[in-house]
Order: C-alpha cells, then sequence, then structure tokens
C-alpha cells in the first residue's frame, strides 16, 4: 500500500485507494520482503512514490502495514512547514518500531530529504537512508551496496543537470488503475520567492517526447484511460530542447495514442499558456476542459514581490481569452494568502478577482517561509493571525462561488469517466466530469473505466451528486442530506 498524506491531519490515514502490488509476471511474492511507503505532497510525489514500488518490485511487495515492513520509506514534501513538520511527526512514530525490529530499514526520500540532506541524519539517527527526487531511480543500487558494504546510514542528494527520467515498464502498483500521471518534466526555472521547488528539484530539464508516448503506451496497456500530463510548469515543455515538440504539440501526439480516453495536464504558468495551447482544448478532442491556472495572488504590486511575471490584469486577459477560445472551460487555483507586505487592500483585490473569474474550485495556503528562498527573508512577514482571518475570507468568499458554480449543473446530463467504488460510501461509485468535478452516484463498481452518461442531481460545495439516467432519484427516496464529499 502506497499510503497518501496529502490531505491528512493526522498520521497514518491512508487516503489512496486500492493500491495492492500486480504481479503478473514470473517473480514469487514468498521471496520478497516488504515495503511500506507514505507519501506527502504533490501529485509529483505520488508519481514517484509509484516508481519506487515499481523499480522496487523484485526484491519487495507493497504493504500497507509500516509495523510488518523490512524496508520504510518516507517521501516528503517541501513546500510548506506543516508538510515538512507532518513527516517527521511520521517518522517519529516508525523510531518507535524500529527500536522493535532493529532490522528494518528507514529511508527518508523527496524534496525534505533533498532540502536537509545530511543534517536530517543529526536529527533523526536512526535513519538509515537520505535520498533526493532525483535520485530514487538509484534505489536498487543504493540498497544493494549498502547490504555489501554496510555504508548506511547514507545521503543521496545530487542534483544532476543531466538527470533524465527513466521510463519504467514494469505494471503499476494500483490494481485496474483508470487515470495516472506521466511526468513531462521535472524541476522548475522560474524562482517564484515563495518556492523551495527550484532548490530541491533542480532546473527545469523536458523528458524526451518519444519517452512520454512510450510511458502512455505503456499505461494505456494497462486498462488506464485518462492520463494527465505532470509537471512544475508543462506550458514550458521542450523550451530548452530544439528538437522537442512545444507543449501544444505535445498534447497533440499524447492525444494520438490509440485507446486514450482523457488527457489532462497540471501545472500551468500563467505566463506561458500560449493560444497554441488553449486551442487545443477547442481541437483536441481527448483534452478535458479544465484547467488548473494557478495566480497566487490578484494584487499586481503582490505578484511583481512573488515574481510570477504576470500582473492582475494579464491574468484576467488569459482568462478571458481562453474562455472566448473554449467557452465550456473550467478553471481552478492556487493562492497564497499573507504573503509578506499583503495589505488589506492586497487581500480585496485576490477577493475581487475571485469573483471575477468565478473559479470552480480553489487551492488556498497560508504563506509559509521556506529556506533558502527570497520572500523569507523579506521584512514585512504578516502575522498569523491575520493569515488566518484571510485564509477564512478566502475560504467563505469561495464556497459561495463554488456552490453558485456548481448548481449551475443541477439537471444537466454529464459524461462522467467512472474511477470505481466512492470513498466514502463503498456501495457508491464516483467518477469525473470532463470539467474534473468529482461526483458519487449508486451504480456497479464494474462500471469502473467506463465513460457513462450522469444526470446531476445535487450539486456540493466541493462534488456533486448523480443518476444513471432511467435509475431511481435519490430524491423519491427522500434522499435529504450529502454526507460523503470528498474533500
Ligand atoms: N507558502 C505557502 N504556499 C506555497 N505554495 C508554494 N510555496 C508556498 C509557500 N512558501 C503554494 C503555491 C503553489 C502550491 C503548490 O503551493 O500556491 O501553487
Ligand atoms: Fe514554484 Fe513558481 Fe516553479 Fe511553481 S512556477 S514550482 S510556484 S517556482
Amino acid at each position: 500500500m502506497l499510503d497518501s498524506h496529502r490531505s491528512c491531519p493526522d498520521g497514518l490515514k491512508s487516503t489512496m485507494k486500492n493500491l495492492i502490488f500486480d504481479r503478473s509476471d514470473d517473480v514469487s511474492t514468498a521471496d520478497l520482503k516488504k515495503l511500506y511507503i507514505a507519501t506527502f505532497g504533490c501529485q509529483m510525489n505520488d508519481y514517484d512514490s509509484q516508481r519506487m514500488a515499481q523499480i522496487l518490485r523484485n526484491r519487495y511487495v507493497l504493504t500497507s502495514r509500516p509495523e510488518e515492513a523490512d524496508l520504510v520509506l518516507v517521501n516528503t514534501c517541501a513546500i510548506r512547514e506543516k508538510a515538512e513538520n507532518k513527516a517527521y511527526s511520521l517518522l517519529g512514530r516508525f523510531r518507535k518500531l524500529k527500536k522493535l525490529r532493529p532490522e528494518m530499514v528507514i529511508g527518508i526520500t523527496g524534496c525534505v530529504a533533498q532540502l536537509e540532506g545530511g543534517r536530517l541524519l543529526h536529527r533523526m539517527p536512526f535513519l538509515d537512508l537520505v535520498i533526493g527526487p532525483l535520485e530514487i531511480y538509484r534505489l536498487p543500487e543504493i540498497l544493494e551496496d549498502g547490504r555489501a558494504a554496510e555504508k548506511w546510514p547514507s545521503v543521496h542528494t545530487e542534483l544532476d543537470r543531466d538527470f533524465s527520467i527513466p521510463l519504467v515498464r514494469a505494471p503499476l502498483p494500483e490494481n485496474n488503475p483508470v487515470r495516472t500521471f506521466v511526468t513531462i518534466m521535472q524541476g522548475c526555472d522560474n524562482f517564484c520567492t515563495y518556492c523551495v521547488v527550484p532548490n530541491v528539484r533542480g532546473r527545469e530539464i523536458s523528458r524526451p517526447p518519444g519517452d512520454i508516448v512510450a510511458e502512455v503506451e505503456h499505461v494505456l496497456a494497462q486498462g488506464v484511460r485518462e492520463v494527465i500530463l505532470l509537471g512544475q510548469n508543462v506550458n514550458s515543455y521542450g523550451k530548452k530542447n530544439r528538437d522537442y515538440p512545444c507543449f501544444s504539440g505535445l498534447l497533440r501526439a499524447v492525444a494520438g495514442v490509440p485507446g486514450l480516453e482523457r488527457l489532462r495536464f497540471t501545472t500551468s504558468h500563467p505566463r506561458d499558456l500560449t493560444s497554441d495551447i488553449m486551442k487545443c482544448f477547442r481541437e483536441v478532442p481527448q483534452l478535458c476542459e479544465h484547467l488548473h491556472l494557478p495566480v497566487q495572488s490578484g494584487s499586481t504590486g503582490i505578484l511583481k514581490r512573488m515574481n510570477r511575471h504576470y500582473t492582475r490584469d494579464q491574468y484576467l486577459s488569459t482568462v478571458d481569452r481562453l474562455k472566448s477560445i473554449c467557452p465550456e472551460i473550467v478553471l481552478t487555483t492556487d493562492l497564497i494568502v499573507g504573503f509578506p507586505g499583503e495589505t488589506d487592500s492586497d487581500f480585496l483585490d485576490t477577493l475581487s478577482l475571485l469573483e471575477t473569474v468565478e473559479f470552480e474550485q480553489i487551492f488556498p495556503f497560508k504563506y509559509s517561509p521556506r529556506p533558502g528562498t527570497r520572500a523569507a527573508s523579506f521584512e514585512d512577514q504578516v502575522p498569523l493571525h491575520v493569515q488566518n482571518e484571510r485564509f477564512e475570507e478566502v475560504l467563505r468568499v469561495q464556497n459561495e462561488i463554488g456552490m453558485r458554480r456548481h448548481k449551475v449543473l443541477e439537471g444537466r446530463k454529464q459524461e462522467v469517466l467512472i474511477e470505481g467504488p466512492s470513498r466514502g460510501d463503498r456501495s457508491e461509485i464516483t467518477g469525473r466530469t470532463r470539467g474534473n468535478h468529482v461526483i458519487n452516484l449508486p451504480g456497479p463498481a464494474e462500471l469502473a473505466g467506463e465513460v457513462v452518461t450522469v444526470e446531476i442531481e445535487r450539486a456540493c460545495c466541493h462534488s456533486l451528486r448523480g443518476r444513471l439516467p432511467g435509475s431511481v432519484s435519490l430524491q423519491d427516496e427522500g434522499f435529504t442530506s450529502v454526507t460523503n464529499e470528498l474533500y
């Protein structure tokens, strides 16, 4: 089991579904050791955890029980202090397990490993391995070395400029996955003043288009129907490589892979969203009409201090252009409240931008100073109580907007790709609309992987309820409240 801790405030709760290791080749599980992976953070980390499980599959079988694992890997996120602290507290719990079973190998991987490196060994002397995100593909070799020469604890945090993401052809760890990520680039060159990513994932490197297409073919052969192309800033794909297509060219190439039902991508930088990319939403049938376009702030002054390279008006005109090319587009965003120097008036600009754009959903964050970033040394840090107030206000405003946007869908029919049983209620199924709305409905689990037409019965703040046309309505059964929202 790969445990995902993205929205898990208190430790070991698993939010990933159905991640039984599929061993369809001739490796016998009886000879294998047990591997437990906990994952914090973004989709990049989910992707990396899956690759770790794949490349170790000849030696380890995944377990959902850390106490029985021979190897425990905690794949960490450094984007905000809170995420970092959650990983430390989980590792503290594993220290107790290691006391009971000293042969247990404990490794920290990902962005905190890269950021803190060898310092982690002082803080947590029980650690055996510290492995940065670009070094995870060396895990089999690192594990082998350690056994032969007792070289642990060992630290692996090279940020190699020539790094390329290997093509892993092993079966995906998840059983019958309907949607999956395919990384198209690694790192970031933007240096937004709040962001630790360029320090921990290195400079932007695009993956060769042939490898991307080969990985898409590989995942489709395993039953995947929807692919999400992944990178810190996918819109600048190929800019450093003359012989690579630009991002819109890549989108068209991937969409042409036979068997692909749906295509999405994340994350986009507003500055790099060209008309060519916008036109793909209209012209590429597989590309779903949803765009995650992080704005971060509605104030031009704050955007400048964030080094975002666009103004409020430029962001708004990009959105206008996109809506005129693809009127059905569903927009979501990230934003930061309480960035250093953010005044009440800057904050009001953010609220008014939310009202103007009417995002379907937002992912707001309180600013968190990160080591090595420029904004961490800005003098005018915003007090925590102001950050808290602004955070609550942003949620309040967006809840109304989100509800309004969702209400429009009530009574309409939508094409939904069914992903499997609903997490909240296993007797129901869950899926996504092309606009990326999560929808729960009564229906048979066998529909997983199918695109079905669903009638939207009821809008909630963060998800929808629906029914298959012709089935009994929840209202008909006296259903009055919705309790299983997914977020
Ligand atoms: N503090 C708060 N939020 C941050 N993000 C990135 N760095 C920070 C930080 N230091 C947010 C941005 C980004 C999302 C992934 O995390 O909104 O888009
Ligand atoms: Fe961080 Fe900015 Fe790069 Fe996104 S674009 S990863 S926020 S530096």
